[in-house]
């Protein structure tokens, strides 16, 4: 493969955000000695922001509510019959004025409080909630400047492993230190996704690192509909699920368990589900904050009611309808739009950046201009800008006419006649907008015309190029090949962008609790705003990570390269050669500004930062975090999550048990399988679930140990399962997990050396899908499947390269493992320099795509084709070896689980 050295200086870069902070979270495999536990918070609401009385009919109160403001009311009429009696006091007339305005404020304050409002199952009941506080650990950190950095051409010598670690912002603190001192050091920022449940995750922000208050912007689209197959796309290739066929429903254990706990009571768990999450959302927000709500017409009316009573219908800013579509559809009227329904934290300090929109003759913001002044000064109205477009001679100039008079009472030294062109005009019952001079100054600059009997302005098209955005998006439809969606509930980034740009400053904080294919990330990357987001499936975050790492933006200009996007982009005037307006300053030339002789005003438009051209933007690092529960030291120790020994998993256990008496084979790789006798509970156990006789040539007795029922086997699991087998002589050790960490499966993958073999055995989630699906059609309860399989090769010159063979896939429909071959998988990972605890992503490969097409292109000149061809294939670039000397490779499969395999890499 021919190998061109870079010439010239890489020409790409990223923004990262020196001045921001936040706490420093442990690596992942920390997690059993981490021993930072903290109670669950309970969140109450504030009975003050929900309507206070209860007007049903019937409730007494609302008898006696009614009689006691009619009894206000009269006493109202008393009063003021008072203040009319002759003689009174005029102090006294002054006090008696200000007693009855305030009961008039006090009986309207009385009616709000009665107001109908939503309510619904369980509501009542909930005046507070219980999440639990768990902390969050660091699994993955990517850097798309590090992969570049390494990629072939570029000599790793110039590297020290401390420049490494920084492009990825990893601060490198000890394990003991992660154990001991994690969420007390401040570390540098680097943006973050997380895997988990939004309420809890925002519990974690909250109360794990106290950044209650400090997130400029929520954006939060949640899932439209209350059935389960509408709210998860299950596969990261296919965009095409038919919602309803049992096939096509996700089987990952912590969304069908987020679906029971959430969707179950349908539209009133919805209601529940949004208002808690709301409730967090309002502590996170800064107080010249805004949260956004995209919501489809199905509960749109139910979601307002409950962003009213959460953040107070004082704070409600404005409904956007923005279009989705552009095919209309059904019998009757075709829904073409969503809803971003927009509070502040508090209306009157929010923070708020108005938007233009570019306006053109005879397009919104420009319907009115149907008048030319042509070359020669003359001016005529075309009564359209087509034919004004068709017939108007070159170098015409398009303006309108508008209103120079105002509907302001007249005061005394206004101006009540003005003559022009011989003819003498009045402003009618208002007033001229400007004074004499004003009118002077104006007819001076030819920006008088009579129409009619009436004086009027002259308003040119290029006074001012743009128009103020207003709240209907009709633009924000995708279409294309460059747009074809990820996901397949993916947001248009118009919509966000507006919302982004509306409310926040670069360097700012966004937060999206429903990360989905990681829109809202992506534009908060490209505008140069921090970002966090949250989502429970691992599907859209594994598309989520690819869409941000693949990124490429442009290079907006910073003010002060050191601060970084905090110190804000820089805008100029520029104009093309047509005259036009292109750059993000432009004049608004007024009325004013012409009648008192000033230079016109100037706006901003924050989406045209001036761009420097000649440098690509990736984005800056970010992580890949989760909320795994802190180990369970001793059963009964349980924090809600089963793991083994507790009660909640007694019952689990106990059916589990009952499933593998009467299914008492395990397929194994190839067409081998294992039968087993004897299945029982082991006497006395901590850690084990089950032992059993596994017949053979000879009998052997094994032990089993069951995953969580909500969740994957972790590391801790295994572990202590391993030492109570060994402990107690068994021959195997069988872990049957619905799904499992990479770690954990890495130690089974070990587990020879501590004594007692081990395997992962799936089971198929049909298995706690139950009533979910139409019928449990798997005829395997239990199977085995291995670990993506890769040779690893010198590569010459002391390098190393990593191959990927294939992978065997487990089908959770069919019960099948599957052989794939290296390059049939949607992305596998490589970290160069494995430290047993965080991924550091160094490659990534997207096999058979053309995930890194954009970036390919941008650095064009400086890498060969060849390099971006080893990232769409199964061969790693070569690679030095790091100071672990070992490597680790993560395949993700089609439903987003990660398998890792470990390799110690030859002296
Ligand atoms: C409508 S999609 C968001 C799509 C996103 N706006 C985009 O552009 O791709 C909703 C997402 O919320 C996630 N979700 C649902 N319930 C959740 C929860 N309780 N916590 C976190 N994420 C959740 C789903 O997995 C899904 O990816």
């Amino acid at each position: 493969m021919a190998k061109k050295k870079a010439s010239k200086s890489p020409k790409y870069d990223e923004f990262k955000h020196p001045e921001a902070t936040s706490p420093m979270r442990p690596d992942v495999g920390t997690q059993a000695a981490f021993k930072k536990k903290k109670p669950p918070v309970t969140y109450r609401y504030d009975s003050s922001l929900s309507p206070a009385f209860d007007w049903d009919g019937q409730n007494p109160a609302r008898e006696e509510g009614e009689a006691v403001l009619a009894r206000l009311r009269e006493q109202l009429g008393e009063l003021r019959a008072a203040l009319e009696l002759p003689g009174l006091d005029a102090a006294l007339r002054d006090r008696l004025a200000a007693s009855a305005s305030q009961c008039v404020g006090l009986i309207d304050q009385l009616k709000a409080m009665s107001r109908p409002f939503l309510n619904w199952a369980g509501k009542a009941e909930r005046f507070s909630f219980d999440v639990p506080s768990l902390p969050l650990f660091v699994h993955e950190r990517l850097s798309t400047k590090a992969i570049v950095t390494t990629l072939r051409g570029h000599k790793r010598d110039k590297l020290t492993q401390g420049t490494m670690f920084d492009l990825f912002g990893d601060p490198q603190h000890s394990i003991v230190d992660q154990i001991t001192r994690a969420y007390e050091y401040q570390d540098g920022w680097v943006n973050r996704m997380i895997l988990g449940d939004s309420l809890v995750v925002m519990n974690s922000l909250l109360h794990f690192e106290n950044l209650g208050g400090q997130v400029q912007m929520i954006y939060m689209d949640p899932p439209y509909g209350v059935k389960y197959g509408s709210n998860f796309q299950p596969f990261v290739r296919r965009r095409d699920v038919k919602h309803g066929d049992d096939e096509d429903l996700t089987r990952e254990p912590e969304m069908v368990q987020a679906y029971r706990d959430t969707w179950e009571l349908g539209l009133h768990s919805y209601l529940t589900y949004l208002r808690d999450r709301l409730l967090l959302i309002r502590n996170l927000l800064h107080s010249t904050g805004s949260v956004f709500l995209q919501i489809s017409d199905e509960n749109v009316h139910h979601a307002r009611e409950l962003l009213d009573e959460v953040f107070g219908s004082r704070n409600f800013v404005s409904l956007i309808t923005f279009k989705k579509t552009s095919s209309a559809s059904g019998s009757l009227l075709s829904s073409v739009s969503d809803y971003l329904l927009w509070y502040a934290k508090d209306i009157e300090r929010l923070k708020y950046e108005q938007l233009y929109s570019e306006k053109s003759a005879g397009e919104a913001g420009g319907t009115q201009y149907t008048w030319a002044e042509h070359p020669d000064g003359t001016r005529l109205n075309y009564g359209s800008f087509e034919r004004l477009e068709a017939e108007a001679p070159k170098g015409s100039r398009v303006f309108r006419h508008d209103n120079l008079t105002s509907q302001r009472p007249s005061q005394g030294a206004d101006v009540r006649s003005f003559n022009f062109e011989g003819r003498t005009f009045t402003p009618g019952k208002g007033t001229f907008k400007t004074d004499s001079e004003g009118l002077e100054s104006l007819a001076k600059n030819k920006r008088l015309i009579a129409v009619g009997n009436t004086l009027s302005y002259v308003r040119f098209l290029d006074d001012f190029p743009v128009f103020p955005t207003a709240n209907l998006w009709v633009d924000t439809v995708s279409s294309g090949f460059a747009a074809q969606k990820l996901y397949v509930v993916q947001t248009n980034p118009t919509a966000i962008q507006r919302c982004i740009l509306m409310t926040t400053s670069p360097g700012d904080l966004v937060l999206d609790p429903t990360c989905g294919s990681g829109t809202t990330a992506h534009v908060a990357e490209q505008w140069g705003r921090r970002w966090i987001t949250i989502d429970t499936s691992r599907v859209p975050l594994a598309l989520a990570r690819q869409r941000l790492l693949t990124a490429t933006f442009l290079y907006y200009q910073l003010r002060d390269e050191k601060r970084g996007p905090v110190g804000q982009f820089v805008y100029r005037r520029k104009q093309n050669s047509h005259g036009d307006e292109i750059g993000g300053i432009v004049p608004h030339v007024t009325l004013k500004s012409i009648a008192n002789n000033e230079p016109p005003a100037e706006e901003v438009l924050v989406d045209r930062p001036d761009v420097e051209p000649n440098i690509t933007r990736v984005s800056g690092p970010f992580t890949v975090e989760g909320t795994i529960p802190p180990p369970v030291d001793t059963p009964g120790d349980s924090d809600g999550s089963a793991e083994v020994g507790t009660e909640s998993n007694g019952k689990f256990a106990d059916r589990m048990l009952e499933v593998l008496r009467k299914s008492p084979v395990l397929r194994l790789e190839g067409s081998r399988s294992v039968t087993l006798k004897n299945i029982r509970p082991p006497a006395k156990s901590l850690s084990l679930s089950a032992e059993a006789i596994q017949t053979g040539e000879e009998d052997k007795p094994v032990a089993f140990a069951f995953g969580p029922e909500n969740g994957a086997v972790t590391e801790t699991l295994v572990h202590q399962a391993l030492r109570e087998a060994n402990m107690k002589g068994y021959a195997h050790l069988y872990v049957i997990g619905f799904a499992i960490q990479p770690n954990a499966r890495k130690l089974i993958a070990d587990a020879g050396l501590m004594g007692v073999p081990a395997t992962y055995v799936q089971a198929t989630p049909d298995l706690m899908m139950g009533d979910l699906l139409k019928s449990l059609r798997s005829s395997h309860i239990f199977s085995v499947c291995g670990l993506p399989e890769i040779d690893v090769r010198p590569a010459g010159g002391g390098q190393f390269e990593v191959e990927l063979l294939g992978l065997d896939v487990f089908d959770p429909v069919t019960m099948e493992v599957e052989h794939r071959r290296g390059d049939d998988v949607p992305a596998w990972l490589l970290d160069t320099d494995y430290n047993n605890l965080c991924f550091h992503v160094c490659q990534a490969f997207f096999p058979r795509t053309s995930a890194w097409d954009n970036l390919k292109k941008a650095l064009k000149g400086i890498y060969d084709d060849a390099v971006w061809d080893d990232l769409a294939g199964t061969t790693s670039t070569p690679f030095e070896p790091g100071e672990h000397r070992q490597i680790a490779v993560k395949v993700i499969d089609d439903r987003g689980n990660e398998l890792l395999v470990v390799k110690s890499l030859p002296k």
